[in-house]
């Protein structure tokens, strides 16, 4: 979803925003623009891809030592160019851009007609440019100036702004969306990630919620919204996390894919210390609830799985958009563990939010360091598995179930040693990519596919339909086997593709059955097992596992494959499906 960037300092501006702007670009966006102060303001926007974009635009030739840009996800307003960021205050006093929704927009827009604001678009973000010029008219100061702002604005935001007669100043205020700075010398940085200026500096400052940074080129000042100063700690950022290249990879969605056994490896290796707490936590917690969304609700499913399976531990999964047919179950005898790539995601940190106000201890699985979901948690472990750069979640999802694997072999006091070979194994499937390839051609004309599966299958099965649905934009669904005859045996017809995914565990035979059923009614199975079964019309070798627990991590493997193959059949970009954005920001 929308993404920000801001430089102060001593170099030009537009470079450092464009190439921080690429790097936001896996958040999904329609629209791009940068501004500038040189003087005066110089604004360039439009619709369409970055790259395209400054090659007509030319974002770099725009003059200026301080600088904002932005990426939009349209949520106010059609994509337009002048729905694009950074947006003008009538009198070119202020410059900003935003991420988020201003909730009363409507209420704010009429108080600004009434005082002769003209607006130039339909976005609510143009809002709080002209609240911030009539605030700075009627205040002895930019603080107060800024303080009046966030008291009239509802919603979450993050926003920066420029005023035209303050060069050396950079405002940047976070409510329920992210912002960090980065911190170097006679320079900083802003941005919506710190992956957009990592490249750049490690030294970091996170915003919490309500808080204001007035950023020069030498000082950084933070309040929070009643004014008060705050100090705040620099932490210093990991520099592997800056890779962001393909490598030699055509896509991100590739390249993730085939990252999976060391990202496998690098989310297994947790202090253990941390991992038997959590465990231990889950097993004496009385009411123990799993949430999350998308691709991070089918690891907590399975996590659901795993927990009574092993440990008999009762656990409810909810989406986090549901809470509010949960909440009333929570309180403060309750566990809420929270999985997320981003640790960003609106609906999973309102979750949180309303979890924490139910006395519920939080606790979560995420990627990104430092997110805004770690930093709500009692404890987190992250799954390191390094910037997932594709909007469809891949090896974030395999470092997941590594994570969650973890925590219950822990805590079932077993031995972690087999986890240590799933990196040999997710090799070993990777190495079907031909054959994935080549039934992916076959199907290519499909309109509806199925994906099937048993038990810990079945989470899997939800996953590889989501992947196919996001990057292919085929229609696709994700059955328990033995739910079929409930009702989408009616949908099979001559040559229905259904993937069935079937290793040797307890689920086989009457996984097997159900292959048997649904091909009597002329669908075609593709079979992803271990041996090769006659009924199969399409088959892809699983490597033998002793460890049959173990599957659904591999498994998913060339269900993701599957996804990005097909995508690239239809002639559709991977890496950036359309209406779909990474890191969803919005509730
Ligand atoms: C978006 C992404 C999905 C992702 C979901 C949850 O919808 O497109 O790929 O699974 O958000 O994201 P999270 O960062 O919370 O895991």
């Amino acid at each position: 979803m929308c993404g920000i960037v801001g430089y102060i300092g001593e170099q030009r501006a537009s470079p450092i925003l464009l190439e921080g702007l690429r790097r936001l670009e896996y958040r999904g966006y329609d629209s791009a623009g940068i501004a500038t102060l040189d003087g005066n303001f110089i604004i360039k926007k439009g619709v369409g891809r970055i790259g395209k974009l400054n090659d007509s635009l030319k974002f770099t030739d725009m003059e200026g030592n301080i600088g904002i840009g932005h990426t939009r996800w349209a949520t106010h307003g059609s994509v337009t160019e002048e729905n694009s960021h950074p947006h003008w205050s009538c009198k070119a006093e202020v410059v900003l851009v935003h991420n988020g929704i201003v909730e009363n927009y409507t209420k704010l827009r009429e108080f600004l007609i009434s005082r002769n604001h003209k607006f130039s678009s339909q976005t609510d973000s143009e809002i709080i440019a002209h609240l911030l010029e009539e605030a700075i008219s009627s205040h002895a100061d930019i603080k107060s100036a800024i303080l009046s702002v966030v008291g009239s604005l509802g919603g979450s935001y993050a926003f920066l702004a420029m005023i035209k007669e303050q060069p050396d100043l950079l405002i940047a205020v976070r409510k329920d969306a992210p912002l960090v700075l980065g911190i170097a010398n006679n320079s900083h940085f802003v941005s919506s990630d710190v992956l957009s200026f990592i490249d750049k500096t490690n030294q970091a400052i996170f915003l919490d919620n309500k808080e204001i940074a007035f950023i020069s080129r030498n000082k950084v000042q933070i309040f929070d919204f009643t004014g008060k100063s705050i100090q705040k700690k620099t932490t210093t950022l990991a520099w592997e996390i800056s890779d962001v290249s393909k490598k030699e990879y055509l896509h991100f969605t590739l390249k993730e894919i085939h990252e999976q056994p060391i990202s496998v490896r690098q989310a297994l290796a947790q202090n253990e210390k941390e991992v038997k707490e959590i465990g231990e936590i889950l097993r004496k917690t009385k009411n123990v609830f799993i949430t999350g969304c998308g691709t991070s609700y089918h690891a907590s499913l399975l996590l659901k799985y795993l927990l009574a399976k092993n440990l008999r531990v009762r656990a409810d999964v909810f989406l986090s958009s549901e809470i509010d047919q949960q909440k009333d179950l929570i309180d403060s005898d309750s566990v809420v563990l929270a999985v997320s790539q981003s640790g960003e995601t609106a609906d999973v940190l309102n979750a949180v939010a309303i979890a924490k106000q139910r006395g519920a201890r939080i606790l979560s699985i995420v990627n990104v360091m430092g997110s805004s979901l770690a930093r709500e948690s009692y404890k987190t472990l992250y799954t390191h598995c390094g910037p997932e750069v594709g909007v469809a979640a891949t090896k974030s999802f395999s470092a997941q179930l590594s994570v969650m694997f973890l925590i219950v072999v822990a805590a079932a006091k077993g031995s972690p040693k087999d986890l240590l070979a799933l990196q040999y194994h997710i090799r070993d499937v990777l190495a079907t990519e031909e054959t994935v390839r080549t039934i992916s051609e076959k199907y290519i004309g499909a309109n509806d596919f199925y994906f099937v599966g048993r038990g810990d299958n079945y989470p899997i099965a939800l996953e590889g339909a989501l992947k196919l649905k996001e990057l292919s934009y085929v229609h696709a669904e994700g059955m328990a086997a033995g739910e079929l005859k409930h009702g989408t045996l009616a949908l099979i017809e001559q040559g229905t593709p259904v993937l069935l995914l079937n290793p040797p565990d307890e689920t086989y035979l009457p996984t097997l059955n159900s292959a048997l059923e649904l091909k009597a009614r002329g669908a075609k199975i593709i079979g992803i097992s271990t041996k090769r079964d006659p009924c199969y019309d399409d088959f892809v070798p699983l490597p033998a596992i002793s460890s049959t627990y173990l599957f659904p991590i591999v498994e998913v493997v060339p269900l993701q494959m599957l996804a990005y193959f097909t995508a690239l059949g239809r002639k559709l970009d991977p890496d950036y499906p359309r209406n779909l954005a990474k890191s969803v920001t919005v509730v």
